[in-house]
């Protein structure tokens, strides 16, 4: 089928400490079609941010393989990995992982300007998007400098600066109020009208709704709901 944007097959993970190995993902398959919006659900340390790492390049697996765009993810060295991360996904982390040291426009146009787009077409799109979610007058701001909430909606606008093919989202509306989460949950529907796929992960079962394909992350293994 070529409209499955990303498929996961078998994957396992098992994390090696010192004096303890810890299984975290054990057999999940998972299908994710263009255009859809994937929920995953599950309780703190049921392993949601370590299966949307190794479904998005950032984490390898201990056993199974991701297919993304048709290439096989888990093949590909670390060079070649964080450049499909760059051109085709957008990554919203849980910690929002911002540059202290840049202004909040400066972050948003980061991944545009190392993918070789001119700085004014780059900032520009940055601009636009920090106008999108209401945060355009904060943008010569340092990430100290403003809330937790606002330093979510800078990282979401990050994610989105170079038109990615998906986003993978964890626990995004974790720092949002009631309107914002309304917001961000809509700027997500629009990407799949467009075409594009969102992936999110998080505690909260309000979210569910708004997927068209939910699932649970329950004792190593995905569920569908
Ligand atoms: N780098 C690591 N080394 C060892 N264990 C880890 C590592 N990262 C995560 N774990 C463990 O793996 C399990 C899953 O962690 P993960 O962060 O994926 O959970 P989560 O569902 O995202 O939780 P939360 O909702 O709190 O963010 C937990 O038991 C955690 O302690
Ligand atoms: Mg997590």
């Amino acid at each position: 089928m070529n409209d499955v944007i990303l498929s996961a097959t078998g994957l396992g993970k098992t994390y090696y400490l010192e004096n303890e190995t810890i299984d975290v993902l054990e057999g999940i398959d998972l299908e994710v079609s263009k255009g859809s919006f994937v929920v995953i659900l599950g309780p703190s340390g049921s392993g949601k941010s370590t299966l949307l790492h190794i479904i998005s390049g950032l984490d390898r697996p201990t056993a199974g393989r991701v297919v993304f765009d048709s290439t096989d993810i888990t093949a590909h060295d670390d060079q070649r990995l964080s450049q499909i991360r760059n051109k085709k996904m957008g990554f919203v982390f849980q910690f929002h992982h911002l540059l202290a040291e840049f202004t909040c426009l400066e972050n948003v146009a980061l991944p545009a300007l190392v993918n070789g787009i001119a700085p004014l077409e780059a900032y520009g799109r940055a601009q636009d998007l920090l106008d999108k979610f209401n945060i355009g007058d904060k943008k010569n701001r340092l990430p100290d400098e403003i809330s937790g909430g606002e330093r979510q909606r800078v990282a979401i606008a990050r994610s989105m600066i170079n038109d990615p093919l998906i986003v993978f989202a964890d626990e995004p509306t974790g720092n949002l109020d009631e309107a914002n989460t309304r917001k961000l949950l809509e700027v997500f529907g629009g990407l799949r009208s467009e075409g594009r796929t969102v992936v999110l992960v998080t505690h909260s079962l309000d979210i569910a709704g708004v997927g068209t394909h939910v699932y649970r992350l329950k004792e190593r293994r995905l569920y569908a709901l």
